[in-house]
Protein backbone atom coordinates (compact mmCIF):
# COMPACT_ATOMS: atom_id res chain seq x y z
CA UNK A 1 0.00 0.00 0.00
CA UNK A 2 2.79 2.08 1.22
CA UNK A 3 4.57 1.02 -2.27
CA UNK A 4 2.45 1.98 -4.22
CA UNK A 5 1.34 5.21 -2.97
CA UNK A 6 4.80 6.72 -3.43
CA UNK A 7 5.00 5.15 -6.97
CA UNK A 8 1.39 7.30 -7.66
CA UNK A 9 3.44 10.39 -6.33
CA UNK A 10 6.06 9.97 -8.40
CA UNK A 11 4.81 9.20 -11.54
CA UNK A 12 2.56 12.04 -11.22
CA UNK A 13 5.27 14.16 -10.21
CA UNK A 14 7.26 12.89 -13.44
CA UNK A 15 4.32 13.67 -15.75
CA UNK A 16 3.67 17.07 -14.40
CA UNK A 17 7.31 18.13 -14.88
CA UNK A 18 7.81 16.66 -18.45
CA UNK A 19 4.68 19.06 -19.48
CA UNK A 20 5.90 21.92 -18.14
CA UNK A 21 8.84 21.30 -19.71
CA UNK A 22 7.98 20.78 -22.84
CA UNK A 23 5.21 24.08 -22.52
CA UNK A 24 7.75 26.06 -21.41
CA UNK A 25 10.50 25.03 -24.13
CA UNK A 26 10.15 28.16 -26.63
CA UNK A 27 12.79 27.18 -28.46
CA UNK A 28 11.83 23.84 -29.55
CA UNK A 29 8.64 25.64 -30.56
CA UNK A 30 10.15 28.10 -32.71
CA UNK A 31 12.26 25.04 -34.66
CA UNK A 32 8.69 23.20 -34.62
CA UNK A 33 6.36 25.90 -36.00
CA UNK A 34 8.15 29.33 -36.96
CA UNK A 35 12.02 27.98 -37.97
CA UNK A 36 11.09 26.50 -41.49
CA UNK A 37 9.78 29.95 -43.11
CA UNK A 38 11.75 32.38 -40.78
CA UNK A 39 14.47 30.21 -39.89
CA UNK A 40 16.50 29.84 -37.09
CA UNK A 41 17.88 33.09 -36.41
CA UNK A 42 14.64 34.88 -37.94
CA UNK A 43 16.70 36.12 -40.74
CA UNK A 44 14.01 34.24 -43.03
CA UNK A 45 16.40 33.16 -45.03
CA UNK A 46 15.02 30.02 -46.02
CA UNK A 47 13.95 28.30 -49.09
CA UNK A 48 10.16 29.28 -47.88
CA UNK A 49 11.28 32.35 -46.52
CA UNK A 50 12.41 33.64 -49.69
CA UNK A 51 9.74 32.21 -52.33
CA UNK A 52 7.25 34.20 -49.20
CA UNK A 53 9.62 37.33 -49.66
CA UNK A 54 10.03 37.12 -45.92
CA UNK A 55 11.47 40.20 -43.70
CA UNK A 56 14.18 39.73 -41.18
CA UNK A 57 12.84 39.64 -38.09
CA UNK A 58 16.79 40.22 -37.05
CA UNK A 59 16.26 43.95 -38.17
CA UNK A 60 15.54 46.48 -35.66
CA UNK A 61 13.23 48.24 -38.32
CA UNK A 62 10.75 45.02 -39.07
CA UNK A 63 10.52 44.64 -35.34
CA UNK A 64 9.09 48.45 -35.09
CA UNK A 65 6.99 47.43 -38.00
CA UNK A 66 4.19 45.13 -35.46
CA UNK A 67 3.42 45.24 -32.10
CA UNK A 68 2.98 42.41 -29.64
CA UNK A 69 -0.78 42.40 -30.41
CA UNK A 70 -0.46 42.03 -34.06
CA UNK A 71 2.61 39.08 -33.85
CA UNK A 72 -0.48 37.45 -31.37
CA UNK A 73 -2.49 37.60 -33.97
CA UNK A 74 -0.17 36.45 -36.89
CA UNK A 75 0.42 33.58 -35.04
CA UNK A 76 -3.77 32.82 -34.39
CA UNK A 77 -5.16 34.28 -37.77
CA UNK A 78 -2.19 33.78 -40.10
CA UNK A 79 -1.42 36.76 -42.41
CA UNK A 80 -2.12 37.38 -46.35
CA UNK A 81 -0.79 39.71 -48.87
CA UNK A 82 -2.15 41.98 -50.74
CA UNK A 83 -3.99 39.42 -53.07
CA UNK A 84 -5.64 37.47 -49.90
CA UNK A 85 -3.27 34.99 -50.23
CA UNK A 86 -2.40 33.22 -46.87
CA UNK A 87 1.56 33.54 -46.51
CA UNK A 88 1.73 32.91 -43.05
CA UNK A 89 -0.90 29.92 -42.18
CA UNK A 90 -2.76 30.69 -38.19
CA UNK A 91 -0.31 28.18 -35.73
CA UNK A 92 -1.80 25.26 -35.01
CA UNK A 93 -1.33 23.32 -31.75
CA UNK A 94 0.39 26.33 -29.59
CA UNK A 95 -1.09 26.87 -26.23
CA UNK A 96 -2.20 30.80 -25.47
CA UNK A 97 0.99 30.95 -23.16
CA UNK A 98 3.45 29.27 -25.79
CA UNK A 99 2.77 32.05 -28.40
CA UNK A 100 3.08 34.87 -26.04
CA UNK A 101 6.52 33.29 -25.16
CA UNK A 102 7.15 33.05 -28.91
CA UNK A 103 6.51 36.55 -29.29
CA UNK A 104 9.24 37.38 -25.94
CA UNK A 105 11.46 34.95 -28.83
CA UNK A 106 11.18 36.59 -31.57
CA UNK A 107 11.52 40.50 -29.72
CA UNK A 108 15.07 39.19 -28.32
CA UNK A 109 15.86 38.07 -32.19
CA UNK A 110 16.61 41.61 -32.57
CA UNK A 111 20.14 42.41 -33.11
C1 LIG B 1 4.38 29.21 -43.77
C2 LIG B 1 5.48 30.09 -43.41
C3 LIG B 1 5.46 30.73 -42.03
C4 LIG B 1 5.47 30.11 -40.81
C5 LIG B 1 5.48 28.62 -40.54
C6 LIG B 1 5.49 31.17 -39.82
N1 LIG B 1 5.49 32.39 -40.43
FE1 LIG B 1 5.51 34.18 -39.48
N2 LIG B 1 5.35 35.14 -41.27
C7 LIG B 1 5.31 34.52 -42.50
C8 LIG B 1 5.09 35.51 -43.53
C9 LIG B 1 5.01 35.23 -45.03
C10 LIG B 1 4.99 36.76 -42.88
C11 LIG B 1 4.69 38.13 -43.52
C12 LIG B 1 5.85 38.66 -44.26
C13 LIG B 1 6.80 39.31 -43.33
O1 LIG B 1 6.45 40.36 -42.78
O2 LIG B 1 7.89 38.78 -43.11
C14 LIG B 1 5.17 36.48 -41.46
C15 LIG B 1 5.18 37.46 -40.48
C16 LIG B 1 5.40 37.22 -39.14
C17 LIG B 1 5.48 38.23 -38.12
C18 LIG B 1 5.28 39.72 -38.36
C19 LIG B 1 3.83 40.02 -38.04
C20 LIG B 1 3.34 41.33 -38.64
O3 LIG B 1 2.23 41.72 -38.24
O4 LIG B 1 4.01 41.92 -39.49
C21 LIG B 1 5.73 37.62 -36.94
C22 LIG B 1 5.90 38.27 -35.57
C23 LIG B 1 5.79 36.20 -37.21
N3 LIG B 1 5.59 35.99 -38.56
C24 LIG B 1 6.03 35.25 -36.26
C25 LIG B 1 5.94 33.88 -36.50
C26 LIG B 1 6.03 32.89 -35.46
C27 LIG B 1 6.27 33.19 -33.99
C28 LIG B 1 5.87 31.69 -36.07
C29 LIG B 1 5.82 30.32 -35.41
C30 LIG B 1 4.83 30.17 -34.34
C31 LIG B 1 5.70 31.93 -37.50
N4 LIG B 1 5.74 33.27 -37.70
C32 LIG B 1 5.53 30.94 -38.46
C33 LIG B 1 5.45 33.16 -42.74
C34 LIG B 1 5.46 32.17 -41.78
Amino acid sequence: MKISQTFLVVAGAGVAFAVSAFGADVAANWTEHCAKCHGETGKGDTKMGRKLSISDLTDAKVQAKFTDEEAMKAMKDGIKDKDGKVTMKPIENVSEADMKALVAHVRALKK
